[in-house]
């Protein structure tokens, strides 16, 4: 019989690299709640309709990518439902929203959510097919300031600040503005327009997006068909004043905040509901899949699935690209607990184990090691995963005085019991 394996395009997380997961996770909660945002939990699956009348029924994600079935009727009279698991989680957390009537409470919602998405990509480095996003949305009535371009420069202005927290160097902040919904219309008339007689000598998707979303041309990343995207029109000039007046202060708001950025005219993003401010912060190290993380507003998609006027603006950060930065950055210097425990002897461990539980009280991080190793396999052990090693033997616990090897600096010191943790914490 075969072995059976995780699916294709999922992954194990296994430790030590789970224990990067949770510190990501936990700066960006300490960041978010700074910002007074809260978090949401929506379900890992919906209605397929949330997601086509959201999303867009032209996008890749929904065309091609989602995980999607019939759930069976439970009686004969009954319809079946097409369920789909999330491919992203804007659209739910704006279902949410409506359906819970949040817009009547007249304040913004500042809301963040972690979790699994599932887009039937091709798999490769950076890309899966789960995946986990951190993502934030700022979203409700027009009278609670939700249209104000500052609410866009200061999401633009916490995520800095959150990849620098999290130790996330040398990112690029992309920015461009769809414009209105009006707007759009019109640029991608004014696209199709000239497609019709360039779309010809592009690549085959490129020929398929003329006539289906022509605004999707701008993202291919096709060598050849770059010089020709490069003579096609610009969204810039396809902007009604109210647009440009919106994109001219979120950049002066970034300006003023220090937030570095590079405006990206090409920038349109791969769902539909975007309007206006747009960006994506890639980083050199992540290769092919360099987008970190991707955002916009979306003024229109409450309406888009049966909701109040509800504008909005948010982003999603793909986690396994954190990780994979975070990584590379980190190569250097892989993370040690602070102390591993050698007992000298089987008859030391019950000792061994009281010692662990004083210093871990302490707050230390201590590895236990075991007392039937000899002497160097337990060095062996502990220079692979603590910064220092303490040996307990029948004398250090007679005499109250422990032996400390610092690793990095080679250094051996002998060590009152009561000023262990002092000099483990250091
Ligand atoms: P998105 O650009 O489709 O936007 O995804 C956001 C981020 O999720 C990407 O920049 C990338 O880091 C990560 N990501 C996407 N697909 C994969 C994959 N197959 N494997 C690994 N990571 C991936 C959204 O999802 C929008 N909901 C963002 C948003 C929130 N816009 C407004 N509010």
């Amino acid at each position: 019989m075969s072995t059976l394996k995780a699916v294709r395009g999922t992954r194990d997380l296994l430790p030590p690299e789970t224990a990067l997961w949770n510190r990501i996770e936990a700066t960006a909660r300490s960041v978010f709640a700074r910002y007074n945002f809260g978090e949401i939990r929506t379900p890992i699956f919906e209605d397929t309709g949330l997601f086509a009348r959201g999303v867009g029924e032209e996008t890749d994600i929904v065309s091609k990518e989602m995980y999607t079935w019939e759930d069976r009727a439970r009686a004969q009279s009954e319809k079946t439902q097409s369920l789909t698991l999330r491919p992203e989680n804007t659209a739910g957390v704006v279902r949410a929203y409506i359906e819970h009537k949040l817009g009547e409470t007249g304040q913004l919602q500042k809301l963040y959510y972690i979790g699994p998405q599932f887009r039937r990509e091709r798999p490769q480095k950076g890309r899966y097919r789960q995946f986990s996003q951190i993502g934030a949305e700022v979203i409700g009535p027009p009278s609670a300031g939700s249209e104000s371009p500052l609410r866009d420069a200061e999401v633009l202005e916490m995520l800095a600040t959150l990849l620098d927290e999290l130790g996330i160097t040398g990112w690029t902040l992309h920015i461009n503005s769809v414009g209105s919904a009006a707007d759009r219309a019109r640029y991608n008339e004014a696209l199709r327009a000239v497609l019709v007689s360039v779309a010809p000598r592009m690549c085959i998707d490129c020929q398929r997006r003329a006539v289906t979303n022509p605004l999707r041309v701008l993202d291919c990343k096709v060598a050849e068909d770059q010089p020709i995207i490069d003579t096609l029109p610009r969204i810039a000039d396809s902007l009604d004043e109210d647009s440009k007046t919106h994109f001219a202060a979120v950049i002066a708001a970034l300006d003023a905040a220090g937030v570095p950025y590079s405006r990206n005219s090409r920038l349109v993003r791969g769902l539909d509901y975007y309007t206006r401010t747009t960006f994506e912060f890639t980083h050199g190290g992540l290769g092919a899949q360099n987008a970190l993380l991707g955002g916009g507003r979306y003024d229109g998609l409450s309406e888009a699935i049966g909701g109040p006027k509800a504008p909005g603006i948010g982003f999603a950060m793909g986690e396994d690209r954190l990780v994979l930065t975070l990584q590379a950055l980190e190569a250097a210097t892989p993370e040690k607990v602070d102390a591993f425990i050698a007992p000298l002897g089987e008859s030391m461990n019950p000792a061994a184990l009281a010692l662990a539980r004083e210093l871990r009280r302490a707050g230390l991080t201590v590895e236990l090691g075991e007392g039937s190793f000899r002497l160097k396999k337990s060095f062996e052990a502990a220079d692979k995963t603590a910064r220092r090693i303490v040996i307990l033997g029948e004398d250090e616990l007679q005499s109250g005085i422990l032996t400390v090897k610092d690793f990095a600096t080679g250094t051996q010191t002998k060590v009152p019991r009561g000023e262990l943790a002092a000099v483990l914490t250091k």
